[in-house]
């Protein structure tokens, strides 16, 4: 595996003060994460996961320690440096899909390649993950599964450097979870975006290079696989 570092965090905290009770919700994180990797996340409700992606992704601050992007410092950027970060370099994927009802599923795609660098083809993302048939097709009239593929496309359109997921199959069922997975894993190994995906679900942890989990805001275990599995052969 390539051993470029893209992400590394040192004594990363968040502490989440209201008034009476503070709430740490990260406690000291030191992470490497590496070019092309796939990451999975795993970890209780509460363990800190959505907090410490949303770190890395330039959604949030940190309150301590060190964050940083490549050789960009993102534990002391400012809103403007943070918003170009993620609009130059960060693609997203949440449990919910927030595409745009009135969009078809090539023009949700576009509307992001429109201002993005160097951009594919919404097609060719919407070919990545299974859907070049479903192109002209409203979000209403696509499964969840696919809307959450539409989402993946619109993320990956961009070509962004990495690609952070959180609860990407929350919504699903398995069988359509599985799907949504193989276009993430998929993306993962043909753009080499380096790729984070946060689940609850331990039985997917085979389709990662490596597996993080996190307990009460700190990384608790690691696990390495020297062959990752394809998502569609994991018994979920
Ligand atoms: N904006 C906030 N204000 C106060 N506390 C917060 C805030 N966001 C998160 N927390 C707290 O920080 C801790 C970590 O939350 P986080 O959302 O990172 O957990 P998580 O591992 O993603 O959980 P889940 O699996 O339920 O999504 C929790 O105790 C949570 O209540
Ligand atoms: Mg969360």
């Amino acid at each position: 595996m390539n051993r470029e570092l893209v992400f590394q965090t040192r004594g990363l905290t968040k502490i989440y003060d209201q008034g009476e009770v503070e709430v740490r919700a990260l406690r000291g994180v030191d992470l490497d994460l590496y070019a092309g990797e796939l990451v999975v996340m795993l970890g209780a409700s509460g363990s800190g996961k959505s907090t410490l992606l949303n770190i890395l992704g330039g959604l949030d601050v940190p309150t301590g320690g060190e964050v940083r992007y490549r050789d960009v410092d993102l534990s002391n950027a400012d809103d403007r440096a943070l918003t170009r970060y993620r609009r130059d370099h960060v693609g997203f994927v949440f449990q919910f899909y927030n595409l745009i009802p009135s969009l078809t599923a090539r023009e949700n795609v576009a509307a992001v390649t429109e201002i993005a660098r160097s951009p594919m083809t919404p097609e060719s993302a919407l070919d990545l993950v299974g859907l070049g048939n479903r192109m002209d097709h409203f979000p209403a009239q696509l499964s969840g599964g696919e809307q959450q593929r539409v989402a993946i496309a619109r993320a990956v359109a961009k070509r962004p450097e990495v690609l952070l997921c959180d609860e990407p199959t929350g919504a699903l069922d398995s069988t359509t979870g599985v799907l949504v997975l193989a276009a993430l894993e998929k993306a993962n190994r043909e753009t080499g975006t380096t790729t984070v995906i946060i689940t609850h679900n331990a039985s997917i942890a085979g389709m990662g290079d490596r597996v993080i989990t996190l307990s009460d805001g700190n990384i608790s275990g690691e696990q390495r696989n020297l062959r990752r599995q394809d998502p569609t052969s994991l018994t979920w």
